[in-house]
């Protein structure tokens, strides 16, 4: 349950004088009745309200896509480095939106941004095995026995274990990794432990959901509701 104005000012942005102004004037109803009161509590969940007419529909949370450009970190705030949040317009910002886990600063493409906790957890943890998949280039050239290394699980070389991923070579030096994880620097060390040196690495898709072809470097949308669905069937 919340107030009215709270409500109405999550999403309208208005300030609180306008909205009441707004409410008084009779111009929101609640579930079909015009609602007076902007201390009037209302059920954000179940309730149906609107303003001259049109129902407003709240989202507690918000999710979008970055196709990231090179050049930025994955962090909010960073004294030195231009990060994403250079990139992210302020009324996203402030819906206090944050990455759902790193790439790297020369890393491109698909970054997921949310205030969902929960959301953002599912998506990096192992234990729910959410594909990313990853379009690398590279130099060297890779062991024969590469994609049955990546299948079994590379070991890298401090001794980390890697869970079992999938190595597609699509060309002489490019190849595409899936993985359901996320260690720091993962890709470009698990071709490195198989002979290939990184050269270029772009996110093209989490959880089944590609990287939009319409978005420049450094533009966000938000998800649809479809791709949405898709994501969270996924846990
Ligand atoms: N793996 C890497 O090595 N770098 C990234 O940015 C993402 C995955």
């Amino acid at each position: 349950m919340m107030r009215l104005d709270k409500f109405l000012n999550d999403i309208l942005k208005l300030g609180r004088k306008d909205l009441h102004r707004i409410i008084k004037a009779g111009r929101v109803t609640v579930n079909g009745e015009v609602q007076s009161s902007p201390d009037h509590k209302i059920d954000e969940d179940t309730d149906i309200i609107c303003l001259d007419g049109e129902e407003i529909v709240y989202r507690k949370f918000v999710y979008y896509m970055m196709n990231k450009p090179k050049g930025f970190i994955t962090a909010m705030d960073d004294r030195r480095q231009a990060t994403i949040a250079d990139l992210i317009p302020k009324a996203v910002l402030d819906q206090n939106v944050f990455p759902v886990g790193r790439l790297d600063k020369d890393t491109t493409g698909l970054l997921l941004l949310t205030n969902d906790g929960q959301f953002a957890h599912r998506m990096i943890s192992p234990k729910y095995s959410v594909e990313k998949v990853y379009h690398a280039g590279f130099d060297g050239h890779l062991r024969e026995d590469s994609e049955t290394l990546f299948k079994q699980g590379i070991r890298l070389d401090d001794g980390t274990e890697c869970l079992p991923a999938r190595l597609d070579r699509t060309g002489e030096q490019e190849c595409i990794v899936t993985v359901t994880e996320g260690k720091y620097h993962q890709v470009k060390r698990m071709i490195a432990s198989v002979g290939g040196t990184v050269t270029s690495l772009h996110r093209d898709m989490i959880g089944g959901i590609p990287l939009d072809s319409e978005l420049d470097p450094g533009e966000i949308r938000p998800l649809t509701d479809d791709e949405l669905c898709i994501l969270m069937t996924l846990f």
